[in-house]
């Protein structure tokens, strides 16, 4: 069973283990002796189920449990012994025609034991892991403000006790000051831990972690608006000049429907840019109507930090009337894309973004022929319709038998999108742009393509049609038909029952350019949803280590460190993970190592319960952002900066540190 299978199913039974102690505690207070007897076995029995989930997750990792090992099962468990005590032998001589089982502690037990449940999976919803002190005085103190309360409904208070006749009795007297005891000193005791708790859960994070390497030395400051690309072209090359004007602009989708978009030069995707290793890639970006700003980011090039086109870290946003020049090397051949990264949860999703291409300078792949049909394509969801090809709304290329076929896939999106290229075997050349080693060929398998990744698929074309499938939507995606009288509607199969390809077994092994058990430094990243604080504002955010942006601390290297990550995915979502300005080298998921090519990546999907371990060197300075690329988890907190040693910036707001912690 998979971890996020183990998870779901833990949630399952902490549900049912509160709804069996409610089931218990509610019975009880109303006298109704045998289902309240049932419902206390019942929730022992569940208590006793969640020790064993929780210990199946403890077996996949740490992180999945840490606060219920640390909190939510010791306080439970001690609330249920507690209330078997109280509450049981009384039940059981009701069952036996002694009584009715009732007594006020056995009533104020079983209930507190529901409480420390559902305190125990709130705890787990809203702050997760790590599990801090104050998570912990705050949760204890809320049940234990639950357990008083619950005590003073169910038995009579003081007060009224001391107006009855037991009050002028001496004993009487001294059960009514102890009560009272109890109950203020209770009460003292939980308002303080409470307080102590959340005045520990609002500390300020530190500013930086520096995953068991050097903290910062006394090195000369590099601001990153001094990080730019250089000014020519490599000997051979050219200058590929583009201007990019973003605006808002009214564009038709392939179905002819329209939509109000916002666009680069009122396209969409936005001029596609090509180049050839080697040339110099300068793209002067104004912004005529866009009221947020915008930028461009060269998602997946290792472009200069300062080029990177982050707001707030690497250059300030471009508002209305303003411009910005980009100039970088295309130093790097693939598929690439551009976007803004200006609340891009809302710009990428309008349409501003574009594609990145560069070919080898010679035109030739070893040992192949460059491919005669080379077709860029982004896949872009608009109001729930997948579009692919940009607006052209040429869903059909004739291709004729025999030609060599390159379909670079760019997932645009937010979401994974699942990918079938039915009618041919082909290979995956390259993924994010960076070639397999040895990528065998295949043929009726699934693609999963993460937010963000792109592959590029490689075949001959037969002389039957070709068919790429998105999302299993046999009647959308593209045809390539090889004889332009051959109809373009050939019967397209199911293919929803495709295995998915595992890319961490696809290709053959090679040498890596560095040795990754030797990291320098590693950071642990374990995502989740929970209570944080998002640019300042209390949110039910996407978090990293339990914070949210920006006061996640950043990660610190230094030039040349071989860096590793540990990414654990809690939650029930998918984060598909990006670092900018470097390519991560995937070495294991859950555990398993990566045997096929080396798999160089700029995005990999985080599925819910996964661990992946990657690792890559650190010899890009700069200040990157490491975020989420599901861009709206990133916009509520998934997002964090990797910071060099000795670099600075003369930036601030949107991506930028909130208090100082840059400097
Ligand atoms: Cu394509 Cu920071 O993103
Ligand atoms: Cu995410």
């Amino acid at each position: 069973m998979t971890t996020g299978l183990w998870i779901i199913l833990d949630h399952v039974v902490a549900l049912l283990s509160i709804a069996t102690w409610f089931a218990a505690g509610v019975t009880l207070a109303l006298r109704r002796t045998r289902p309240a007897l049932a419902a206390l076995v019942a929730a022992v029995l569940v208590t006793l189920v969640r020790v064993v989930t929780v210990a199946m997750l403890a077996g996949r990792g740490w992180w999945f449990v840490q606060e219920k090992v640390l909190l939510g099962l010791p306080m439970l468990g001690a609330a249920a012994a507690g209330a078997v005590l109280l509450a049981g032998p009384r039940l059981l001589a009701a069952r036996r025609g002694r009584g009715d089982g009732w007594s006020a502690g056995g009533v104020v037990s079983v209930l507190t034991a529901a409480y420390a449940a559902l305190a125990g999976l709130v705890a787990t919803f809203l702050a997760g892991y790590p599990l801090t002190l104050g998570t912990a005085l705050v949760t204890i103190s809320v049940v234990g403000a639950g357990a008083l309360l619950t005590a003073r409904v169910v038995a009579p208070p003081a007060e009224i006790i001391a107006d009855s006749g037991v009050a002028r009795a001496p004993e009487g007297r001294r059960a009514i000051s102890r009560r009272r005891f109890i109950g203020w000193t209770g009460g003292a005791v939980v308002v303080t831990a409470a307080g102590a708790g959340s005045g520990l859960s609002s500390r300020p994070a530190a500013s930086v972690t520096t995953g068991g390497g050097p903290g910062r030395s006394s090195r000369a400051a590099v601001s990153v608006a001094d990080l730019r690309g250089s000014g020519s072209p490599a000997p051979g090359g050219t200058v590929r000049r583009h201007a990019l004007t973003a605006k808002k602009a009214t564009v038709r989708l392939p179905s002819g429907r329209e939509i109000a978009a916002w666009t680069y030069n009122g396209e969409v995707p936005g001029p596609a840019i090509t180049a050839t290793q080697g040339d110099l890639i300068e793209v002067r970006l104004s912004n005529a109507d866009i009221e947020d700003g915008v930028t461009l980011h060269w998602h997946g090039y290792d472009v200069p930090c300062g080029e990177d086109g982050s707001p707030g870290v690497t250059q300030t946003v471009v508002g209305p009337g303003a411009d910005f020049v980009y100039r970088f090397p295309a130093d790097q051949v693939g598929t690439y894309w551009y976007h803004t990264h200006h609340a891009s949860h809302v710009g990428v999703h309008k349409g501003l973004y574009g594609t990145l291409v560069v070919r080898p300078r010679d035109g030739e792949r070893a040992g192949s022929a460059a491919e005669q049909l080379d077709l860029t394509l982004p896949v872009h969801t608009f109001d729930g319709t997948v579009v692919i090809a940009g607006g052209d709304g040429r869903t059909e290329q004739l291709a004729p038998p025999g030609t060599p076929v390159r379909l670079r896939l760019i997932n645009t999106d937010s979401d994974p999108h699942r990918i079938v290229l039915a009618g041919t075997p082909f290979r995956i050349a390259a993924v994010d742009g960076r070639d397999l080693n040895q990528p065998g060929e295949v043929s009726d398998v699934g693609l999963r393509l993460p937010a963000g990744g792109r592959y590029d698929l490689v075949f001959l074309m037969p002389d039957t049609s070709v068919a790429l499938v998105v999302d299993g939507d046999r009647d959308g995606g593209l045809r390539l038909r090889p004889h332009g009288d051959a109809p373009g509607a050939a019967r397209i199969e199911d293919t929803s029952g495709l295995p998915e390809l595992d890319l961490l077994r696809y290709g053959a092994a090679a040498a890596v350019p560095f040795d990754p058990r030797r990291a320098d430094r590693h950071f642990t990243m374990v995502l989740d949803r929970g209570v944080a604080m998002v640019d300042g504002r209390p949110a039910y955010a996407h978090t990293v280590n339990g914070r949210g942006h920006p006061a996640i601390p950043d990660q610190l290297v230094a030039e040349g460190d071989i860096v590793r990550f540990t990414v654990v995915n809690r939650s029930l979502g998918t984060h598909p993970w990006h670092l900018h300005g470097h390519r991560v080298l995937i070495l294991s998921r859950d555990g398993t190592p990566s045997t096929g090519s080396p798999l160089w990546v700029d995005t990999f999907d985080v599925r819910p319960g996964e661990t992946w371990e990657v690792a890559f060197r650190a010899t890009n300075p700069g200040i990157w952002m490491n975020h989420c690329h599901n861009l709206p988890h990133a916009h509520q907190g998934m997002m964090l900066r990797l910071q060099y040693d000795g670099v600075t910036t003369p930036f601030g707001g949107s991506h930028g540190a909130s208090a100082g912690h840059v400097h």
